[in-house]
């Protein structure tokens, strides 16, 4: 693209301000802006404007019912497990990371997943995935591939963290990077946001871009050749998740699911979690602030709440379903947010109120469109702590305490005490479960 097919598009589209501080800037600062109007796709730029001039229309969910959830125990969790593992030693099950986010509640300058959360080794998030995936490809003897999603803004940092250490033991062929899109920023009116003279305010198009992004990178046909049919979801900042866990895998297959979703049980009423909900054959993720007071408070026949379970994204999708969907278009969510702008004198302003609109696609926006969907509780102690917030709940401070709290309830059922204070840490790739520490303790003893 040059100045003069650039100045024809942007004015095509009402958006000529763009080039505005263009003889003011150098070469390179032009060279710049053109590269990036040259990745603005006119038809996402009309979406944004179509999506702000309907605005966020509250959908009604009074019909909403609570939807089917399984708890597996006994010989029904045996036949999941059996089923899960026969896919995974078939090698037909993948791992999908979504860490293309800002992170900006944990306020950490660089890739959530580069985050330092191991109690002990201050191993980074990346390390406790890498590691489990290691951990089952062992297991079952085949390769678990692993897409990672990351966007503009983290992917060289990601792809460094993951070259310094040596891509934590797995085989970087089966390591698959590749970038979300991004989508400018607008004001009410539908205007781009400029947040320098030569640039343009840009911000990842939210998990949902995942789809497009898994067509356009390759990594869909890559899993096709690989014969991948499960593909396990999962986001990067809880690193207490089962990732590629057999149970979940095998109630997916057996229900011959298009998307399967885990679910825990609310902590209380109002937690900030989504809720899938039934609306006739179809579901639904309903997000807690479409949710009434009443809905939020509802309980049950047996007393317990009736919309008791949330969603912590942890999925499986069928990789057939997931190509189906990646060539649709999605809804756009709208985001209010304070973003740096350039007033009329070519100055940087740093609002203090909100002043424009962020543009996402959330991921579980695909639900309804799942032929077969299916749901399986799981306990939120032993899969679900995410680093959210720099302090308080869902901070690096909880998500350490809940791994090691996971970590002593498996060294405590091996018959290992470990005193009170003292901090734990287990390599995934040493220990997945339990019944692992059980087998190499018993070896110990033995020697
Ligand atoms: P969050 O909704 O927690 O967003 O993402 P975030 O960007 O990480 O954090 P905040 O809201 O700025 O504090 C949930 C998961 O979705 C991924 C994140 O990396 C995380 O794994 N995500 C989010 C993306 O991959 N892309 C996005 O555009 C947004």
């Amino acid at each position: 693209m040059n100045y003069a097919e650039a100045k024809k598009m942007l004015d095509k589209c009402g958006q000529g301000h763009v080039l505005a501080w263009w003889n003011k800037l150098s070469k390179k600062g032009q060279n710049a802006l053109i590269e990036q109007v040259g990745k603005i796709d006119p038809k996402s730029l009309a979406y944004c404007q179509k999506a702000l001039k309907a605005g966020t229309t509250a959908i009604d969910n009074s019909k909403g019912k609570a939807p089917k959830v399984a708890v597996l125990k006994g010989k029904k969790l045996a036949d999941a497990v059996a089923l899960g593992e026969k896919e995974l030693k078939a090698g037909r099950v993948a791992a999908l990371l979504v860490a293309g986010g800002q992170g900006s509640r944990l306020g950490y300058d660089g890739p959530k997943g580069c985050y330092s959360i191991g109690p002990i080794t201050g191993a980074p998030l990346f390390y406790f995935h890498a590691r489990k995936i290691l951990a089952r490809t062992i297991r079952y003897g085949r390769t678990i591939p692993f897409y990672v999603m990351t966007s503009e803004a983290n992917n060289e940092a990601t792809i460094r963290c993951f070259e310094e250490n040596e891509y934590f033991g797995l085989n970087p062929k089966d390591v698959f990077f590749f970038t979300q899109g991004m989508w400018p920023g607008m004001t009410q009116d539908g205007k781009i946001i400029m947040d320098a003279p030569g640039h343009v305010f840009m911000s990842p198009d939210g998990h949902g871009g995942l789809l497009a992004a898994l067509k356009r990178s390759g990594a869909l046909a890559d899993m096709k050749k690989r014969g991948i049919r499960s593909v396990f979801f999962f986001q990067v900042d809880n690193p207490l998740v089962e990732i590629a866990d057999p149970a979940f895998i095998g109630y997916h297959v057996a229900n011959k699911s298009e998307y399967s979703l885990k679910l825990c049980a609310k902590r209380d009423p109002y937690e900030k979690v989504g809720m899938p909900m039934q609306f006739g054959k179809t579901f639904r993720m309903v997000e807690y602030t479409e949710m009434t007071k009443e809905q939020c408070e509802r309980k049950g026949r047996d007393g317990k709440l009736y919309f008791l379970y949330g969603s912590p994204a942890i999925h499986v999708f069928d990789r057939a379903f997931l190509e189906r969907e990646a060539g649709k278009p999605m809804p756009l969510h709208l985001a209010f947010k304070k973003i740096p702008f350039v007033d009329a004198k070519g100055k940087v302003v740093k609002p203090s109120e909100p002043n424009g609109y962020k543009f996402e696609k959330f991921i579980f926006d695909v639900l309804p469109n799942a032929r077969r969907a299916a749901f399986l509780a799981f306990e939120q102690k032993d899969e679900f702590s995410p680093v959210k917030n720099a302090e308080g709940d869902d901070s690096p401070a909880t998500c350490k305490a809940d791994m090691q709290a996971k970590w002593r309830r498996w060294l405590a059922e091996a018959g290992v005490a470990v005193k009170a204070g003292v901090p734990v840490e287990i390599d995934p790739a040493y220990a997945l479960d339990a019944a692992d520490i059980k087998s190499i303790g018993i070896a110990l003893g033995a020697e």
